[in-house]
């Protein structure tokens, strides 16, 4: 039974979050939020963190290279014993126009996006056979943008374009984890996805003609910021969520409800 007037409803401590994407904005407050709730956090990322804490392990990869995921969650297997919840949350974005799109960014954006997360689903998924191990929980970051197309007429010149391959990837996702939570649950293993919509930039963040015309597209009248996320995580990451699976979860502020 829940204990709903406990402070404590969600209990991470000693649990094992990996976290993809870890030194990128989202994932550096995806870390910061668990390590808060004193749990293990390993993040990877194809650079260098800037996170120093006793419970904070980083792994310096791309996890686009199959073999390099397989290598580095072994031996995460071997150090810890078992792994409670994955968060695929690394990803690009390319912003120039699609009439314009290079191979290249296509190739990157299929491969951060969405092989990188495969190969983290597959080479967990082939330990948690080999070694039984017990519960996981994955959580996969998509965005509106693989649900939605974006509104052209908010984006002006020097904005940061939204592109089709990037929404491709992002609807590739919500498919992945509608597989995969059919896929995985007789192994005990959990598969949702977040969808958030715009968040503000901190370090660099969005001009301000651009926030005042996604505003107005937003019921709630702002864009988003990276704390909006944090008790969805922490719920799809939880024990009280065992019996939400394979569900795609907007957190948009309302923008796509109309
Ligand atoms: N910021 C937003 O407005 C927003 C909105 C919706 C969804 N998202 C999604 O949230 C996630 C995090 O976004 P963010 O804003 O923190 O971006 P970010 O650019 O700040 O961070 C992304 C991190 O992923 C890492 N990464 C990318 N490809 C990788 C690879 N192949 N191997 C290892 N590491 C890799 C980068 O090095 C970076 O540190 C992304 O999947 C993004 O698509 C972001």
């Amino acid at each position: 039974m829940i204990n709903l007037s406990s402070n404590n409803l969600f209990n991470f401590e000693k649990k094992i979050i990996l976290i993809t994407g870890s030194s990128g904005q989202l994932g550096t407050s995806f870390s910061k939020l668990f390590l808060s709730q004193k749990a293990i956090v390993i993040g990877m990322d194809k650079t260098e963190s800037k996170l120093k804490n006793k419970n904070f392990y980083h792994f310096k990869l791309d996890i686009s290279d199959r073999k390099k995921v397989e290598k580095s969650i072994s031996k995460i297997i071997l150090k810890f014993k078992k792994i409670d919840v994955i968060i695929n949350n690394a990803g690009i974005s390319v912003f120039s126009k699609f009439n314009k799109r290079k191979d290249k960014e296509i190739n990157d954006t299929i491969n951060s996006n969405l092989k990188g997360s495969l190969n983290l689903i597959n080479a967990y998924l082939n330990l948690h056979k080999k070694k039984k191990l017990k519960k996981c929980n994955i959580i996969n970051v998509g965005s509106i943008y693989g649900s939605l197309s974006p509104d052209f007429r908010i984006y002006g010149k020097n904005d940061n374009f939204n592109s089709e391959i990037y929404g491709a990837s992002k609807a590739g996702i919500i498919q992945l984890t509608k597989y995969f939570c059919v896929a995985l649950a007789k192994n005990n293993i959990n598969v949702n996805c977040i969808s958030p919509g715009g968040i503000l930039n901190e370090k660099k963040p969005q001009r301000k003609s651009f926030l005042k015309k996604y505003s107005l597209r937003v019921p709630k009248n702002r864009i988003g910021k990276v704390s909006d996320l944090y008790t969805a995580i922490l719920f799809l990451a939880s024990e009280h969520s065992d019996y939400v699976n394979g569900q795609n979860l907007i957190i948009d502020g309302g923008l796509s409800a109309w």
